[in-house]
């Protein structure tokens, strides 16, 4: 017979039953406190049952994937095996753990990275960077998590474009942890101890198994192709190649090495000393408090600010001048509106300043444009970023476009101090990361604000089959909800519950806060008439926010979490929260193949479903959150239906 019922949309071609007895317990897919649902569940279940029962005898071995119900356990003829128990017991382990042996802690001479299939030949990459007018690189902070590292390349990419030059990314990072035991994961990636490998000592407390890291490809991360679309970009491997050194010289930390990198020159070139030439942005020529780091500086406030060159001091790197500012009482005015150590304010706190004067004078500044020109007449000028969740700039998203303003003197252009640099290699050295915008400066036009969101929503991707496994998913959410709209929500917790950044800190108050904001999110669908975009290039409204029937107050709901506590998981299940292992099947597993056993490798397949559920709620702190918002905004999802508390 065939495998379809009736009672599920299309593609649901397989009767529900679970592939392993795990914690759901009294309706899946119910709230426990609805009982109207629970006995609608139950007659469903009744009827599936008849429908499971006979086609299990035609097909036991099916592994297309099943919806996971309570009561397949005692199902006859279901010879599943029991999971091997393991440390995290909601997991099936594939590949099974490796008989007992003695793993070291040492990286595994036998596993070495995957050969890309995107890497360029040596002349590839002579040709690549013959384009642009050296290398730009940084000290990559390879010990932070994907998605702050995946902030770090964005800046670099923008930093790099500005000044033409090819950017170096490190070849690999560290995934944080391993979904089996850590020896599992030591089969297939490199285990380091994470502390050692990039010299800091805050994960040395930890149970051991919590310091170890797995060195993972870049190129699993991101698509290099892709990326190399918006500027030309190669990885530390790639240099090294081209340079003819040994590829064991790249550093474990991500540092850039000013010495080992610098010791040949290119396999092309014949004169033995003709090795790359480096020079270094000191980190506190940057952007030390006082000054404000933009892109570039447009020739008309160039002359606005009667700006000239000044000359270089160990101080402060190469640098400008502007003309002494007059300290006009608007001037004044807008200083004294500034936040202690802040040389930034928001536009309509500048207009809120100017409308309510000094005391002595007000200044008409109801529109835009009265308002620039008061301030380019008062040395103030306007600059353009993003604005960030709850105005932090912890997500760093690039979707909601804004304007400020900033005492023109304390303006700084990457590109007036630092394109006319002729060594081959530019080093911007040390941490630029923490407390700053998107692309770590401001822009001064909005072509340029624009070409660096375009770079970051449409080419820094993980590669295709991370999406591919996302769309997959995202369909079995799909059956759960018989075709309805999903939602889902981000749990941060691990690390977030012991730093005290959790939203609540048990899992029950935390499920319930989430449930409540679904539920307003369900009314928020259910009021979407027609559908607006975030303010970003070249994307159009996600029609299927409106043709699809909005989510039944009792449909299951996405979780992602990085919890991993069997019985907080079950807490959370037991209102209705469906998980990533839940809907993944082996042959997923076997396409995907062993990267999908890295915590953060699964996160990076969660990020892209989460970007296809009908509504997302996450917290406003996270850097995954931040990753998720950006790809709904790119896949055209109306603002309304994002919250970030
Ligand atoms: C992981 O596996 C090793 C070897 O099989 C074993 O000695 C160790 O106890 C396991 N660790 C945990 C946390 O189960
Ligand atoms: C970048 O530098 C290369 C090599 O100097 C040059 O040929 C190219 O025109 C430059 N591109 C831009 C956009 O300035
Ligand atoms: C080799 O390169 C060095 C450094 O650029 C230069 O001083 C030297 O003259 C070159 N030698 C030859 C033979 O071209
Ligand atoms: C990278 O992106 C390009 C363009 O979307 C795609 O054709 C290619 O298959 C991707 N590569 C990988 C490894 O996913
Ligand atoms: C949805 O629409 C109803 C009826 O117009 C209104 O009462 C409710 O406040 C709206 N809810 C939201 C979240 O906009
Ligand atoms: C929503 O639709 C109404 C009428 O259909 C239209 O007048 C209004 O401008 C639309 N709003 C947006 C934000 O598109």
């Amino acid at each position: 017979m065939s495998d379809h019922t009736p009672f599920l949309p299309t593609r649901a071609d397989s009767p529900p039953y679970s592939t392993k007895p795990r914690r759901r317990f009294l309706p899946t897919f119910g709230r426990p406190n609805n009982v109207g649902l629970f006995f609608g569940t139950a007659a469903l279940s009744g009827i599936l049952f008849h429908f499971l029962f006979f086609s299990l005898f035609v097909a036991p071995a099916s592994n297309e994937w099943k919806l996971a119900l309570p009561f397949s356990k005692s199902l006859p003829g279901l010879h599943r095996p029991e999971p091997t128990p393991n440390v995290f017991d909601h997991a099936l382990p594939y590949p099974p753990p490796p008989p007992p042996s003695d793993h070291s802690h040492l990286p595994s001479p036998s596993t070495v990275p995957d050969a890309r299939p995107d890497e360029l030949t040596v002349e590839e990459l002579r040709d690549l960077v013959a384009g642009t007018s050296g290398y730009f690189v940084r000290d990559f902070s390879l010990g932070l998590g994907w998605n702050n590292v995946r902030y770090i390349i964005e800046a670099a990419l923008i930093q790099a474009k500005l000044l033409n030059r090819t950017l170096v990314l490190p070849s690999f990072v560290y995934a944080r942890a391993c979904e089996y035991n850590i020896s599992v994961c030591a089969d297939y990636a490199p285990m380091v101890n994470r502390g050692e490998a990039i010299g800091w000592s805050e994960w040395s407390s930890l149970p051991l198994e919590q310091q170890m890291g797995w060195r993972i490809p870049m190129s699993l991360m991101l698509n290099m192709t892709l990326l190399r679309q918006a500027h030309p970009s190669i990885l530390v491997s790639d240099y090294l190649r081209l340079h003819g050194l040994p590829l064991e010289t790249e550093f474990s930390n991500g540092a850039w090495q000013r010495e080992s990198y610098h010791k040949n020159p290119t396999v092309f070139e014949t004169n033995g000393s003709k090795t790359p030439s480096l020079f270094v942005i000191e980190n506190k020529w940057y952007d030390p408090t006082g000054s404000i780091r933009v892109d570039s500086i447009p020739d008309n406030m160039k002359l606005r600010g009667h700006w000239s060159h000044a000359s270089m001091s160990d101080e402060t790197g190469p640098t400008g001048r502007w003309a002494e500012q007059t300290e006009t009482p608007a001037f004044k005015l807008l200083m004294t509106a500034l936040p202690e150590n802040k040389f930034v304010l928001d536009w309509e706190a500048a207009r809120g300043a100017l409308t309510a004067g000094d005391g002595d004078e007000t200044w008409d500044v109801e529109s835009d444009e009265d308002l620039e020109k008061v301030l380019l007449d008062n040395g103030w000028e306007v600059l353009y970023t993003f604005r960030g969740a709850l105005g932090m700039d912890y997500t760093k998203t690039v979707v909601d476009p804004v304007r400020q303003v900033a005492p023109r003197g304390t303006i700084r252009g990457l590109v007036e101090e630092y394109k006319d640099i002729k060594d081959d290699v530019l080093l911007l050295a040390g941490e630029t990361h923490l407390g700053r915008k998107p692309g770590a400066l401001r822009f001064t036009t909005t072509a340029t604000r624009a070409d660096f969101a375009r770079i970051v929503l449409f080419h820094l991707h993980a590669v295709d089959k991370v999406f591919a496994l996302a769309e997959k998913l995202d369909n079995r959410m799909s059956r759960l909800t018989e075709g309805r709209l999903w939602m889902g929500a981000h749990m941060r917790r691990g690390d977030f519950v012991r730093l005290g950044w959790a939203m609540e800190n048990t899992p029950e108050a935390h499920i319930t806060r989430v449930v409540q904001h679904l539920d307003a999110g369900r009314e928020i669908l259910q009021n979407l008439t027609n559908l607006t975009t975030y303010d970003i290039p070249n994307v159009k409204p996600d029609q299927a926010q409106l043709y699809r029937e909005v989510p039944a107050a009792d449909d299951p709901f996405y979780i992602a979490t990085d919890e991993r506590d069997p019985d907080a998981l079950d807490i959370i299940a037991s209102h209705g929260a469906v998980f990533f292992e839940d809907l993944l099947t082996i042959e997923d597993r076997r396409a995907f193949g062993w990267a999908l056993m890295l915590t953060d490798v699964r996160a990076l397949v969660e990020q892209a479903i989460l970007a296809r559920g009908a509504y997302f709620y996450a917290h406003s702190m996270s850097s995954v959150a931040g990753g998720i918002t950006n790809m709904r905004a790119a896949r055209g999802a109306d603002p309304r239906t994002i919250l970030l508390d």
